[in-house]
């Protein structure tokens, strides 16, 4: 955990029970509401449940105060700042609220970031691994890159955004160091062996891999539970051993997150 993580924890939990929560839910900002914080607990390093008059969210700490990445709420707690986490927009989020053993991701971690859109999930990811650890981010999509790179990248250091197809790495390779996991959600049908051929080249020994497996881009006319157990058995062939897949309704239908190591 950082030295920030720490303090906002500390804070958390002398004001537990009873706290002043101030919401932000625009995007400046000034315009805050007063509410009050309930319970806050975290549940892996960097990322908590906070309940604010009664509703339950998910959060992580804002590396940016002030900054809004997505319409998120900004949960103001003693001198730390807390960013909500949509579980209806990221699909990590909703993977931790169903139940997740372990989110592989803290503080200081390098991570390869396969389809990363406009950034949603990379924010949230950008506030667990802090100052001190680094995201690449790739996408083949202009626009939604375009977006991250103003909206995210920009205002943060910890991200740097690749333009380029996850397909072919050799690409990308003078870019992308080692890291420590990978989080993939390109929605391809082609999804497990584009995350072998990346792991081949940037995950080291032993490393993570976060793979979201959306099952009608891969095979309408199949159960979705059909397909994620391709998709798995795709990433066990490539040299994964699976640790946990966790289906994402009612966040995400016939979504599955698939969590699996690198055999070393
Ligand atoms: C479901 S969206 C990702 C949402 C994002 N992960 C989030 O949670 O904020 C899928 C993204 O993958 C990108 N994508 C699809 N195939 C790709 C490929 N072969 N290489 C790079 N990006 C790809 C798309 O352009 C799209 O932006």
């Amino acid at each position: 955990m950082s030295w920030l993580q720490k303090i906002a924890v500390d804070q958390a939990k002398m004001i537990a029970g009873r706290g002043i929560a101030i919401l932000s839910t625009g995007f400046s900002p000034r315009k805050y509401m007063l509410g009050m914080v309930l319970v806050i607990e975290e549940s892996f390093p960097g990322v908590f449940r906070i309940e604010v008059d009664s509703k339950e969210v998910l959060a992580t700490i804002n590396l940016t105060p002030g900054l809004t990445f997505y319409g998120e709420q900004l949960i103001k707690v003693g001198d730390a700042e807390y960013r909500s986490w949509n579980p209806y927009r990221s699909k990590l989020a909703a993977a931790v609220l169903k139940g997740m053993k372990e989110l592989h991701i803290s503080s200081g971690d390098k991570i390869l970031y396969l389809g990363v859109a406009s950034g949603t999930t990379c924010s949230h990811i950008s506030d667990i691994v802090g100052v001190i650890g680094h995201i690449w981010g790739v996408d083949f999509s202009p626009r939604p890159l375009r977006d991250m790179i103003d909206n995210l990248a920009r205002r943060r250091s910890n991200v740097s955004p690749i333009l380029g197809d996850a397909r072919t790495p050799e690409a990308y390779s003078a870019a992308v160091p080692r890291v420590d996991v990978m989080y993939a959600d390109v929605a391809q049908p082609d999804q497990a062996d584009i995350v072998v051929k990346n792991a081949k080249m940037f995950l080291k020994p032993g490393g993570i891999a976060l793979m979201a497996v959306k099952s009608r881009s891969i095979d309408v006319s199949r159960s979705p539970q059909r397909v994620y157990a391709e998709q798995v058995e795709a990433l066990r062939v490539g040299g994964f051993e699976i640790l946990e897949v966790l289906e994402l309704g009612p966040f995400e239908k016939d979504h599955a997150m698939a969590v699996a190591r690198l055999r070393p």
